[in-house]
């Protein structure tokens, strides 16, 4: 069963794709995706300059994620020779391209297309460094993405930063411009920690913060655009599995990238993606994309809209486990204790109906009730 999707005029396999970063930072990189099955890869972002490669320059902690990579450490020339070596098969490639003027940007953006891109995404949200000045304040973000939009005769996506996806103006900006399509968000601004023994940070500068941690900021990202533009919208941000392309996909995403997940599991994530959402859609019966795209956005609502309910925390079943306590600490008004035999209760007219016990309750023997 075939899951093709459109996006920007190309007929993508399935709506999973690499996102730019060092899986696809030269020719090898890419052909691994491409032969892991990625609908579509994007390039390292390539930029005029090439960038030394500082080392260390990626910093994990547990499943928490930072880098200090900005952009590709190849020249431009070097990528025109990496290129003519990737077997593109059925997939297509989008070079990510920043520039730090307009001309710079349409000059990148034409040779790219030279190249034998198919699409362009333009970075322009990268939280390291200094001299990336666009963010969300930048008030000329319309000449920029025309500079792009009008050098070229293929598609261009902007990548966003959490910040500009929030900005109903900047969408606009870059719908006027002709941008065709949008994909957020971009890492978060993060530092992995401080070592409080010596008083030095863990890492020498600001890195972007990846993974599931974010997660939760771009699936509320991807519901939010919907209701400030009507360019198709390309989730990335935590998608470590199958299960978050489903989410992202109800969401309304067009498709989805994959990063982090790389880095943590291998490009072998890819097929693995891949295979694990195709067989979810069939064992639930759906036969395209389109049926379960942005199906979840009619439960979403406004938080003015929601009605007040009167519920409490009750147990489904006795729990003795007087080691646990986790839903006595997570109760601020001391609606839940143990009594005289050891057996949780709930005080009915101490408990507001927070949902905490609920929600942390590692047996998952407590439910909310109307009272
Ligand atoms: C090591 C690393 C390098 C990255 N390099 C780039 C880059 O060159 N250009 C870019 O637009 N995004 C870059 N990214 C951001 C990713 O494309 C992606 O948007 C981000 O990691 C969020 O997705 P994730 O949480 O699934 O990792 C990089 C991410 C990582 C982890």
């Amino acid at each position: 069963m075939a899951y093709e999707t459109e996006l920007m005029g190309l007929t993508l396999k399935n709506p999973i794709m690499t996102a730019s970063g060092p899986w696809a930072g030269n020719a090898a990189g890419i052909q691994r995706c491409i032969d892991e099955g990625a609908a579509a890869v994007i390039t390292e972002t390539i930029s005029l300059e090439a960038r030394e490669r500082i080392s260390p320059r990626l910093f994990a902690e547990e499943n928490k994620l930072f880098n200090t990579m900005l952009y590709s450490y190849m020249h431009l020339e070097e990528w025109e020779d990496e290129f003519r070596k990737i077997d593109r098969k059925d997939a297509k490639i989008i070079c990510s391209i920043w520039g730090a003027t307009p001309s710079e940007i349409a000059y990148l953006a034409r040779k790219v297309e030279h190249m034998g891109a198919d699409a362009i995404e333009l970075s322009i949200s990268a939280p390291i460094g200094s001299r990336n000045r666009f963010l969300s304040q930048v008030s000329d973000i319309y000449e920029y993405a025309l500079a792009c939009v009008g050098a070229v005769n293929i598609p261009v996506m902007v990548k966003l930063s959490y910040e500009a996806s929030c900005s109903p103006w900047f969408l606009r900006e870059l719908e006027q411009a002709g941008v065709q399509a949008v994909s957020a968000i971009d890492a978060l601004k993060g530092l992995a920690g401080v070592d409080i023994e010596t008083g030095k940070t863990r890492m020498p500068t600001y890195g972007g913060y990846t993974g599931s941690h974010i997660h939760p900021v771009s699936l509320a990202t991807t519901a939010t655009l919907h209701q400030h533009t009507r360019l198709p919208v390309v989730s990335s941000g935590g998608v470590m599995s199958h299960e978050a392309v489903l989410e992202f996909m109800m969401l309304g995403a067009t498709a989805v990238q994959l990063a982090s997940a790389i880095l943590f599991s291998g490009y072998e994530v890819i097929s693995d993606t891949i295979d694990s959402f195709e067989r979810w859609m069939q064992e639930h019966y759906f036969t395209d994309i389109a049926t379960i795209r942005g199906n979840a956005l009619p439960s979403l609502h406004a938080y003015e809209d929601i009605v007040p309910g009167d519920l409490c925390a009750a147990p489904m079943e006795k729990c003795q486990r007087i080691d646990c306590k986790i839903c006595v600490q997570s109760c601020l008004p001391h609606a839940v204790y143990y009594d005289d035999t050891g057996s949780i209760v709930i005080d009915e007219l101490l408990c507001d109906g927070c949902g905490l016990c609920v929600a942390r309750c590692p047996y998952r023997l407590l439910t909310l009730e109307w009272n």
